[in-house]
């Protein structure tokens, strides 16, 4: 399905990127020279505990942190898991109270409902038609036996920012009043690159960070943990990341990680503006084309007063299914990806589109069209000409607006 004769207009960056070759080069010499166990005593191992901990501060300066409070994990879902299961398993009693928001990433809700089997109460704060929680009603839901808040950064279906830094701070607030500590976790694996991921001006004591989602490796990730945070580890062994998370160091996808973050934040001021107007031209575009498209997310990019990221754009179509858009797409080379799920014969509507009112007919229909590093004003052109075409050919669009 590939065209042989053009490059792939890759669309889906809010699914995965490709390893930038900065990073790839610096983990290389991590695979075969500087292979050693960073936990053994002599040099090669030396090296690699070098590399691990280089890492840790790097990971720790983008973060504001210090590289004590770094957790190197397995990807964004372990951190998300060990952020939430981590510290119920370390109530005094089974049981207790977690808020959370009907539009997290499945890593965050399906623990939370695990949870919720074994005991654990839990409430999902519901969002508007932007996809914004409203930090008051958040706080309010803290109840005397409440122990965390876990709340995303950025949404990965449709971009909405929230306004974490209020969020913590309503929520403590409403914690002293009540005589409670909370502790606030953030999922901000798609905010990283995009926003500032500065944990005290947050005011999280967890964060969740993943490498495939910046130009870095599959399979690892960070946990931020603040200073006096105890966590029960999800994996027990050798003890490695101050028991945290046991398992000899992948040193050269940490390697990686760090890496990528440290490149993404560097370049994170530059890129704004551009993602800016690509956004607003693939809008403007979709609209003009397609006047029956729907726009999902928030509308306003002024990140000032809350926002979105430019990067992820979501629009539903009337009348026809995600897939079959997807499809046609793909037969034009463009990669896209959908917020419905296909599991054996059913579709499932997006939990996230679902949450922000969007009609479950409409929220099948919608399509995720995720910007990245080497996206540009054609590639923008293209994917409109290209929605334009595939629905009038799935018959959902007349064919004289084309
Ligand atoms: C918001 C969010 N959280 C968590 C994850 C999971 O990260 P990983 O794929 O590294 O496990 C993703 C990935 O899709 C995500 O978008």
């Amino acid at each position: 399905m590939i065209p042989s004769d053009d490059r792939i207009n890759y669309l889906d960056h809010a699914a995965t990127t490709p390893v930038r070759p900065e990073v790839l080069e610096k983990m290389l010499p991590y695979f075969t020279e500087i292979f050693g166990n960073p936990s053994s005593l002599y040099a090669l191992a030396g090296e690699a505990r070098y590399g691990v901990d280089e890492s840790r501060e790097q990971v720790a300066a983008v973060l504001g942190a210090r590289s004590s409070e770094i957790v190197f994990t397995g990807g964004g879902s372990e951190s998300d898991n060990l952020a939430i299961k981590g510290l119920a398993a370390l109530q005094a009693h089974a049981g207790g109270h977690i808020i959370t928001t009907a539009i997290e990433h499945h890593a965050v809700i399906h623990p939370v409902e695990q949870l919720e089997k074994r005991g654990f109460t839990a409430t999902y704060v519901g969002v508007d038609s932007t996809g914004r929680v409203d930090p008051e009603e958040f706080a309010a839901a803290v109840q005397p036996d409440t122990f965390l808040a876990s709340v995303m950064l950025v949404n990965n279906e449709v971009g909405t920012i929230q306004d974490v830094a209020a969020i913590s701070r309503l929520v403590r607030e409403s914690a002293e009043r009540s005589g409670t500590k909370v502790l606030i976790h953030s999922d901000a694996v798609q905010a990283a690159g995009k926003l500032s991921l500065n944990v005290d001006e947050l005011g999280v004591d967890l964060m969740s960070l993943s490498g495939h989602k910046i130009y870095g490796p599959k399979g690892v990730g960070v946990l931020y943990v603040r200073r006096g945070v105890e966590l029960e580890p999800l994996i027990a062994g050798g003890g490695q990341e101050r028991q945290r998370r046991s398992g000899t160091e992948n040193v050269a996808l940490i390697v990686g990680m760090a890496e990528a973050l440290t490149l993404s934040e560097s370049e994170r001021p530059a890129s704004r503006d551009r993602f800016d107007r690509l956004a607003t031209r693939l809008i403007a575009g979709v609209n003009e084309r397609i006047p029956n498209a729907s726009f999902n997310g928030n509308d306003n990019p002024d990140q000032s007063s809350g926002g979105r990221v430019p990067e992820v754009v979501n629009f539903s179509f009337p009348g026809v299914e995600g897939e079959p858009i997807l499809l046609g797409l793909d037969f034009k080379g463009i990669a896209a990806s959908s917020g419905s799920a296909c599991s054996s014969a059913s579709l499932e509507p997006s939990h996230v589109l679902l949450a922000m009112g969007v009609d479950p007919e409409l929220a099948v229909g919608s399509v995720r069209i995720s910007m990245g590093r080497d996206t540009i004003e054609e590639d923008v052109d293209d994917v409109v000409q290209a929605l334009a075409s595939v629905l009038e050919q799935l018959g959902t669009f007349p064919a004289a607006q084309v």
